[in-house]
Order: C-alpha cells, then structure tokens, then sequence
C-alpha cells in the first residue's frame, strides 16, 4: 500500500522537540525525512534526560521515528555544499533554529529560492512579528505568551502550566498542517513558499475559548459558567477556571472510591443539559427533575457546587471506572483520569496503534506513542529513530557523492 506523502522528500533540520514533532509526523504519512545534525553532537536532546548510559533517550527516540540522520556541519564550506546539494533534491525544509540562525549558516530565502524555486522553507520560531520575534523560546514560555498559563489553574494560585505540550508539539502540528498546505498549493502554482508557526500563535489557536470569554466578560462583566460565578469576583481578564469546564455544558473532576490513597482516583463529571433527568436518576435524585431550582441549565448555574457535592457524593461510592460504566449506559458524558500508567498498559491504545513498542539496537524495547491521525489507506508503520549518522553514506550517495569524496568530507570535518 503507498502513503499520503511518498514521495515527498523532507530536509530535516530540526531540533529538540517542536520541529522534530512536525517532521515525525510527515514521516508517518510516507514522507522520506532525512534529518541533518552536527557531527559527534546531534540533536541536543539525544543526551538529555537520560535513563540508559549511552543510548539516545527517550526524549530523542519518541519524536525521530522514521526518519534518516546525516551528520554535516553546515558551517564548514564542504558541509554547506552537501546542505545545498539536498535543497536541489528535497521538497520542503524544516527548521527550528533561534530566529535568523538560518540567516548566518547563509541559508536565506533568497538562497533556497535559487537553488529550488519549488522548496517549501517551514520554521517554528517562538513569536512571529513584533517585539519579541528576536527571542529565543521553549514550551513553557510558550504557555505563558499565549494566554494559556494565565487562564490555567485556580483562582486562588499562580498561572500555571500545563503537561500537555501545547507549545512544542502543537506547534509541530499546525506546521505540519501548513506544509501539507503549501505541498498542495504548489501542485497548482509550481513554487514554493515560506510556512511560519510561532509558538505563541499556536498556543493562542488553541487557547481561543478564552479569547472568546476575555470578550464576553468585558461586555457582560461577569461569565455564568465560571466557578467565581455568582459568590466570587470578576476582574478585567478572563481568570483562571480550576477544573471548570467554563463551556456551555458544566463539568468539574469528582472523587472516586479510593481518591484517599490514588492520586488519579477522579473522573470528569459533565451535567449535560439533555441528559439531566439521568444524572438525577443516577444518583437518587428524581425530586432534582422537576425542582425549580434546577429546572433549566440557567438556573442549575446558579447552584454548580451543591450539584456537584451532591454527585461526588455517588461517584465516592464507585470506582472511576464502575462510575464510567453505569454514566455511559446512561448517555451521560463522562471520563476517568487516567494515569500515564494506565494508558501505558491500555490494550485499546496498543491495538489502534496509537501507542507502540519499538525495538531500538542501543537501547532495547521501549513504548511510544506512534500517529495520533489514522488514514486509511496510508497506515503508519512506527520503525526506530535513526543513530546519528547512520544514514549519511547512504544519503551522500544518493546526492552522487563517490568514495573519495566521503573520504575527504570525512577530513574536513564536515560529515
Ligand atoms: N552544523 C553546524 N552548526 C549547526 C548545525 C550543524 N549541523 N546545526 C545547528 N547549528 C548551529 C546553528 O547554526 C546555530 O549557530 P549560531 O547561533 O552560531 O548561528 C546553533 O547551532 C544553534 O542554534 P540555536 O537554535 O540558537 O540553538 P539553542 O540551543 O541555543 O536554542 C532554542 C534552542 C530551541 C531555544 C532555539 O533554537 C529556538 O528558540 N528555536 C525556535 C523556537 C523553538 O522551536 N523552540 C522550541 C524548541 S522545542
């Protein structure tokens, strides 16, 4: 069976983790991703954070599946014309450098565009135009640029950051997003273009929920769905909701049996509207139907937390997962908090894929996630990320480079 993106042939010049997620991700679709790193150095990340003395880590592994790694160092003249050869051959450059890193390696649109007017130059920079675009960044400031970090957490503690990373890995989709994008607008146009996400841009995207409320607070003064509603106070920014859905449909973590002891014995409790009679049947409330009080959405506002005591209440009596069970025969929505281990060990996300076991020579068997998108007929088949320069002969082969040459690059330094 071919894939979505045979054929497309990716320069990767990547690092840590936003790019590296964007190009593991058009590897997964078929693209032919040839990563270029320092000699002797790599990607930084194949030494942080490591748990096997010598083996690349985790950190590297789980976002280089499925790629090539050729050593260059592009700032050696033999190095830049190996760098220039592949821009003549591959479809789309991938970079996330300090902004104007590029620039100084002598990379510049300009000179992209007149060795391959068709190359697409994709880049993740932390913030676009402005005042900051200078900046060097990571997730976490990320977060907080782009209005995640101040509308996460509660109201009574500072900004927080979440573990999900938005950032990096969110930016890494919507740049691949942006390169498919441009892949097709070239099939028409014949050219290429240069693709920008910065990190705060894509943070900001996904954070729009709360744009959309900064403007329905500075018109109304006050959001019915938000826990400072009706007791607490509303400043001038939207604050930050604890574990508030903050929705059109409220919903709030609840403890489960045995919360004293398992910090993740909780399941997300959502009061949707059409399925309330339900949830009052649930757990012992009929006389709740037909109460005025709690009649209409609007009004069950009004009395969020006597609502949810009273349902914590009944899921304190079950498991998240016997809670889950009789909520979902119901219709009423409903999720456990599932622990890292127990995804690790969840046989449905083994079966679809979506996290994998992959065999790497250095460092044995090890878990990761693999393609979160399933296309149907472009399956993902996860294989091991490369050593570093494993496959560089290879790859200078293939830009016609013979024996001597690699002997000579070899003494420069520049592979
Ligand atoms: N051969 C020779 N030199 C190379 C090279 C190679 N193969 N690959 C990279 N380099 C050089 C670059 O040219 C640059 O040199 P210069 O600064 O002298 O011009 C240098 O290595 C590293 O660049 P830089 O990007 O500044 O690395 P850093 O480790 O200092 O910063 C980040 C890391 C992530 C903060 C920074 O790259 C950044 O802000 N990137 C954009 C935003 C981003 O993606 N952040 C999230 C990362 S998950």
């Amino acid at each position: 069976m071919s894939k979505a993106l045979e054929g497309v042939r990716i320069l990767d010049f990547t690092h840590v983790q936003s790019g590296p997620t964007c190009t593991q991700l058009l590897a997964w679709f078929g693209a032919d991703v040839i990563k270029v790193e320092r000699p002797g150095v790599g990607d930084a990340t194949r030494g942080q954070l490591s748990d096997i003395p010598g083996a690349d880590s985790l950190y590297f592994t789980m976002l280089n599946h499925n790629k090539r790694s050729v050593t260059l160092d592009t700032k050696k003249p033999q190095g830049r014309e190996v760098l220039d050869r592949l821009i003549s051959i591959c479809d789309v450059l991938v970079e996330n450098f300090a902004p104007g890193a590029l620039d100084r390696m002598g990379i510049t649109w300009e000179h992209v565009q007149a060795i391959n007017p068709r190359m697409i130059v994709a880049s993740v920079k932390g913030f676009g135009q402005g005042q900051y675009a200078h900046c060097k960044v990571y997730e976490n400031v990320a977060q907080c640029a782009g209005g995640s970090a101040s509308t996460t957490g509660f109201d009574d503690g500072p900004p927080m950051i979440s573990g999900a990373q938005i950032g990096d890995s969110g930016t890494g989709l919507h740049l691949a997003l942006g390169i498919v994008a441009a892949l097709y607008q070239r099939t028409h146009s014949g050219r290429g273009q240069k693709v920008l996400a910065p990190m705060q841009d894509a943070v900001l995207n996904l954070c729009r929920v709360k744009l959309r409320d900064q403007q329905r607070l500075e018109r109304t003064g006050t959001m019915h769905e938000y826990p400072q509603y009706p007791d607490g106070k509303f400043g001038d920014a939207v604050p930050r909701a604890g574990n508030a859905s903050g929705g059109g449909q409220p919903g709030s973590i609840l403890r489960c049996k045995g919360w004293e002891a398992d910090p993740n014995a909780y399941i997300y409790f959502i009061t949707q509207a059409s399925a309330w009679p339900a949830i009052c049947r649930v757990i012992g409330e009929e006389g709740w139907i037909d109460e005025e009080a709690y009649a209409t959405p609007a009004m069950r506002l009004l009395h969020l937390k006597p609502i949810f005591d009273r349902i914590e209440r009944w899921t304190m009596t079950l498991t998240k997962f016997e809670a889950m069970e009789i909520l979902n025969r119901h219709d009423i929505p409903c999720g456990p908090v599932l622990s890292m281990k127990e995804i690790a060990e969840d046989p449905a996300l083994r079966e679809s894929g979506t996290i994998v076991e992959v065999e790497h020579p250095v460092r044995g068997s090890y878990l990761s996630v693999g393609n979160p998108i399933k296309l149907s007929a472009s399956p993902t088949t996860v294989t091991r990320a490369p050593l570093l320069g494993e496959h560089t002969e290879q790859v200078l082969a293939l830009l016609g480079y013979g024996a001597d040459d690699i002997v000579a690059l070899r003494a420069a330094q520049a592979i």
